[in-house]
């Protein structure tokens, strides 16, 4: 998986999707979540990111990681989504996990939900 991934990111590769959203023009705002690999998003939100056009909405990025934190990946994909309003992002560490509601919903508050 660690192999793939890299090749994936070296490739800059568009893994392809398994299921798409017929009525994200019905979304105002996309919770994005995923996991960080190798300092980045999964290719496959890339992949996500081509495939929608988010114009116009609120992106509000989550993720995951090992301890890298959100590793600029809120940057990146304003630069995928230009016209989309990047809220802050949220960065849980995995042996937190289990144990970040509050961690939620202050980031929540935060960003205005
Ligand atoms: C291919 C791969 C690359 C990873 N690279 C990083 C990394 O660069 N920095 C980091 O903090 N964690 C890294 N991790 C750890 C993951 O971020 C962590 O396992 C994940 O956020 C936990 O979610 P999961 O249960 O969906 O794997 C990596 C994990 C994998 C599988």
């Amino acid at each position: 998986m660690l192999d793939q991934a890299q090749e994936d990111m070296n490739n800059d590769a568009r893994p392809e999707l398994s299921t798409t959203i017929d009525n994200i023009d019905e979304y105002d705002t996309i919770f994005l979540g995923y996991p960080i690999w190798w300092g980045d998003c999964p290719m496959a939100i890339y992949t996500f990111l081509d495939e929608y056009d988010l114009s116009g909405k609120t992106i509000a990025p989550f993720c995951t990681s090992g301890g890298s934190g959100l590793s600029g990946t809120p940057e990146e994909i304003q630069d995928e989504e230009p016209n989309a309003t990047v809220t802050e992002g949220l960065s849980i560490s995995d042996s937190r996990s289990s144990n970040s509601r509050s961690q939620v919903q202050n980031w929540l508050s935060e960003i205005g939900f």
